[in-house]
């Protein structure tokens, strides 16, 4: 019989985390979210912890800037998936120092997600994006902490509906031009439906 992890799942109140958490229930790991108070204030997010729950993971209350708490977290698990917000990726740093310092952590899957941020090279024009991500990798391979990068491009039901615009309240009425007759064939990421609302 297959070996199940036990995950720890740090963003599953999120767009992409819950829908990592769901799956990680469903494939029989034992699943546990790290979730911040102001999560449980927000009926969107407590509607998302209840389903989890239900489906049979674990709370537990934490956050990145809570070392106490990660601590206790990572040592209940063998698997870490982080899927925090791109602005926010440093904030892994913490994180890091505890799996390192735990021992424990058969594999740890940082906040990407994304293209792959040491072949991008998007000079100056990206806010750093993808430096943050890539200083995030040099710090994990520097711990010899065991990792997966998850380079999956990007979502484009996500972000093509709004053609590229995440967040708009209204669809986009942009002007665009379709190149040839619009019937180039492509490769697209499709991610279930549920993400983009
Ligand atoms: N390839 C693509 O096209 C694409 C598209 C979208 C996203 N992504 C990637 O997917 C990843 C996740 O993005 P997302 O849009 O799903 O993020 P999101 O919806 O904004 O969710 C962020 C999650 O992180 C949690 N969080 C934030 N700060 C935290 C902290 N200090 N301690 C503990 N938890 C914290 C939030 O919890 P609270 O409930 O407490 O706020 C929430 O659960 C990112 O790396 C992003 O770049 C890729």
């Amino acid at each position: 019989m297959e070996e199940k992890s036990r995950v720890l799942i740090i963003g599953a109140t999120g767009k992409l985390g819950h829908h990592l958490a769901k799956f990680s229930l469903r494939s029989g790991h034992p699943t546990f979210a790290l979730i911040r108070d102001s999560s449980l204030t927000n009926p969107e997010r407590a509607e998302k912890l209840r389903f989890l729950s239900d489906a049979g993971a674990t709370l537990l209350k934490g956050s990145l800037e809570d070392e106490e708490s990660l601590t206790e977290a990572v040592k209940q698990v063998d698997v870490v998936i982080c899927a925090i917000p791109s602005k926010q990726v440093l904030d892994q740093k913490l994180l890091i120092r505890v799996i390192k310092q735990a021992g424990n952590i058969k594999r740890f899957i940082p906040s990407e997600f994304g293209a792959d941020p040491d072949k991008v090279q998007i000079a100056d024009m990206d806010y750093k994006f993808y430096s943050r991500r890539a200083e995030i990798r040099r710090l994990i391979e520097a711990e010899g902490i065991p990792y997966t990068y998850i380079c999956c491009n990007l979502f484009m039901s996500y972000l093509l509906p709004w053609l590229a615009q995440p967040g708009l309240k209204t669809p986009p009425r942009d002007k665009v031009t379709i190149f040839g007759d619009g019937n180039a064939k492509g490769v697209l990421i499709w991610t279930v439906s549920s993400f983009l609302f």
